[in-house]
């Protein structure tokens, strides 16, 4: 390297997607290296609609590694952060004394300054530490030129993160293996395997979740035997079936597996003692709105699925997206004065007829949902070529 461009950042920039999981990872086996208690599999979120970009800068002059997330400097002896840090350094380490000839220039003893934004509010409860944590290792990756598996890396920041690592339909298998090597996540089939998939994300008026996943699933492992059971006898035939349906595209069986998947995951919080209540009025009249209206078709047309917290994500295929946009429209009716309804993918309206409210016959709940982000699968983490989008200054700070 030139003598001139020594003191010079390096800086690479990544975006990294959010995923929902149809077959919920809940508990752990071990705290510290994030293994889980049962495999799960999950949807990829497009990146065009809900992302995470990381900047990760290097320079001889650093003094200290530091990290911004959202615009403010937060404390990097986080565990989870320094296990990802450690690891990455680790990894790279171990190339070099491999000898391997095309290790950029980055020096490990090199400190790293790290920014990181969501294009979508952390406080809308949707996964942001699995798209954060995903983004950080894939970028650390880039700046000290390491290839290959990168959800083990990924899942010890946060474990639904290793599923972020991939795009379309990934499953994280569990592994049996003590020291975690074999716990990683894999792509079941590409984002473009399925086009016809939509994903509608509804966020329920904000409010933050009351208790946490981490500490949520440690309190469930400890005190419910559904969540036992679930693990033992009931993930594993799921896990399969899962895979089958999204491989033959057959919507039915993924929509009922999603929603039974949801519903078991949310009964073992109501198993653990004292119990965990995430799904909240809103939620349950989306839940629903869900069942009556597939009845009144006669077919599984939606599927609902939450995580820790009462913002539903409904699955659909593209010709219904206009119809259901207007059912929740009816039975939500949203704040008249607020911001657009709809955000992400476009949607051309149509009415719904008197027959299917009839049918779904509840008493709309209004502004319990301030907005719908429409999406669909999408890929995994990107490398961003052009260095206007780097997040941190050629002195290393937030621009
Ligand atoms: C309900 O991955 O956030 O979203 O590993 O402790 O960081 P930690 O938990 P996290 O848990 C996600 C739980 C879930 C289900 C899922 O995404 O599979």
């Amino acid at each position: 390297m030139p003598e001139d461009c020594v003191d010079k950042p390096h800086i690479v920039t990544c975006t990294a997607p959010v995923n929902i999981a149809v077959i919920k990872y809940w508990g752990k086996r071990h705290e510290e290296l994030i293994l889980p208690i049962n495999s799960s599999l999950s949807v990829t979120l497009h990146q065009d609609q809900l992302k995470t970009t990381t900047t990760v800068a290097t320079s001889r002059s650093f003094q200290e590694d530091r990290i911004w997330l959202n615009g403010k400097e937060e404390d990097i002896n986080h565990p989870r952060l320094q296990s990802c840090l450690r690891e990455i350094r680790r990894l790279s380490r171990k190339r070099r004394n491999d000898g391997d000839p095309i290790l950029n220039a980055t020096g490990l003893s090199h400190k790293v300054h790290i920014c990181s934004v969501n294009n979508f509010p952390t406080a809308a409860g949707l996964a942001s530490s699995a798209a954060g944590f995903a983004c950080l290792v894939y970028t650390l990756a880039q700046v000290f030129g390491i290839e290959g598996e990168l959800s083990g890396i990924a899942r010890q920041g946060s474990g639904s993160a290793c599923r972020s690592i991939y795009g379309g339909f990934v499953q994280w298998l569990m592994g049996q293996k003590e020291d975690g090597k074999d716990s990683l996540a894999q792509q079941v089939e590409p984002e473009s395997h399925w086009p016809e998939l939509r994903i509608l994300v509804l966020v329920a008026s904000a409010e933050r979740k009351p208790v946490g996943s981490t500490s949520g699933m440690q309190t469930s492992v400890q005190t419910s035997c559904l969540l036992k059971h679930r693990a033992e006898s009931v993930v594993p035939g799921r896990m399969a079936e899962m895979i089958q349906a999204v491989r033959r595209k057959d919507f039915a069986a993924f929509a009922e597996l999603t929603m039974k998947d949801s519903n078991q995951f949310h009964a073992t919080c109501l198993d653990t003692y004292p119990p965990i209540f995430y799904l909240n009025s809103v939620s349950q009249q989306v839940i629903n709105v869900v069942h009556r209206y597939n009845r009144h078709y006669g077919e599984t047309r939606l599927a609902y699925t939450f995580d820790a917290g009462p913002n539903a994500v409904i699955f659909t295929l593209q010709q219904h997206v206009p119809e259901l946009v207007e059912v929740v429209q009816h039975f939500f009716p949203p704040e008249t004065n607020g911001g657009q309804f709809i955000k992400g993918l476009p949607v051309n309206p149509v009415a719904i007829s008197e027959e299917l409210k009839q049918a779904i016959g509840l008493e709309p709940m209004s502004k319990g949902i301030s907005y719908i982000i429409s999406t669909k699968a999408g890929p995994g983490p990107r490398v961003l070529t052009d260095p206007t989008q780097h997040l941190l200054g050629p002195d290393g700070l937030p621009k």
